[in-house]
């Protein structure tokens, strides 16, 4: 009886009663580590992984979202989850994390411009995520918005910035439901740091890294292929699929080989690029029939 009042209790709950309990930046986290999701590759050092990084609304050179990414405020943090599903709403970041059991996976991250990077991510499967939302059958496609706020964001503000903000990316249903496709929270064991996209970003590693978009604060269910930031800059250079693939050169340059960081500018680590980034075996079948080249 008091066991069923208590579950009751905890069912009128409201959710804000959890606000508070996420790690702030840099915080240990308790996970699970995952031989099935890791490799043997060498990991790519912590200083390199949070000073080498792309993150445009902070600017564009490598350096800049070390610099300046920490005038972005992480907490409270809110996601909305709104389209084609039954459970939609504007939930707090540490009602989206709470029910799950952090997970560390090292993958391979591998940037459209041929540098990659091997990262030991945590978080939860995005699709564990997603399935809370219950999206319906309409929902063929998910799209995924990055924070827009010129004030905390100085690249934003930027007369220079050629983006049309805020940062957008999604994902096929299925590809968004794949065992790989992951939400960062942390990274070598610790929060995020706000240069890497805290405090939730995504991490789809058989494609090039700008499908990983960073600082999430909406989620979209729908039945349309959704518009993505690079591809509507860049229709011809980046594609809505962006699977990893040596044999698809970018207009301007080669994607069959790329520089393993850490490397120095005269010794670079240049190593073999891999189908699907080496996770062919996982993802191939999401593909077939498909013409990679025109699907690009
Ligand atoms: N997300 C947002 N919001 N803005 C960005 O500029 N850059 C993308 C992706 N996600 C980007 C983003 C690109 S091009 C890459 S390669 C990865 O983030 C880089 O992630 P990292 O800095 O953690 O290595």
């Amino acid at each position: 009886m008091a066991g069923t009042l208590a579950a009751a209790a905890g069912l009128v709950m409201p959710p804000l009663a959890y606000a508070g309990s996420l790690p702030r930046p840099g915080e240990s986290l308790d996970f699970r580590k995952m031989p099935a999701f890791s490799t043997d590759e060498k990991l790519t050092p912590y200083d390199d992984v949070t000073s080498y990084n792309n993150f445009y609304e902070f600017g564009t050179d490598k350096g800049d979202p070390a610099r300046y990414a920490d005038a972005m405020k992480t907490a409270p943090w809110n996601v909305k989850v709104e389209g084609a599903c039954d459970r939609p709403g504007n939930y707090a970041l540490e009602d989206l994390l709470k029910p799950h059991d952090y997970q560390e996976r090292i993958y391979r991250h591998r940037c459209v411009e041929a540098w990659s990077m091997v990262v030991p991510w945590i978080g939860i499967p995005l699709a564990d995520m997603l399935k809370r939302f219950q999206p319906t059958s309409q929902a063929n496609y998910v799209y995924f918005e990055t924070l827009n706020d010129p004030e905390q964001m100085r690249g934003q503000r930027s007369a220079f910035s050629t983006i049309d903000w805020p940062y957008q990316e999604g994902l096929r249903m299925d590809e968004a439901m794949n065992e790989l496709s992951f939400m960062a929270v942390g990274l070598y064991g610790k929060t995020l740091p706000n240069q890497n996209g805290a405090p939730l970003r995504l991490v789809v590693p058989w494609k090039y890294g700008f499908k990983s978009i960073k600082s999430i604060v909406r989620i979209r269910f729908q039945e349309a292929m959704p518009p993505t930031t690079w591809s509507r800059l860049a229709p011809n250079e980046y594609g809505f699929y962006a699977n990893v693939n040596p044999d698809v050169d970018h207009p301007r340059w080669s994607q069959k080989r790329e520089r393993r960081l850490p490397s120095a500018l005269f010794s670079a680590n240049w190593i073999d690029t891999r189908l699907f980034n080496g996770y062919e075996q996982q993802v191939a079948g999401l593909y077939k029939g498909m013409d990679l080249r025109r699907y690009f």
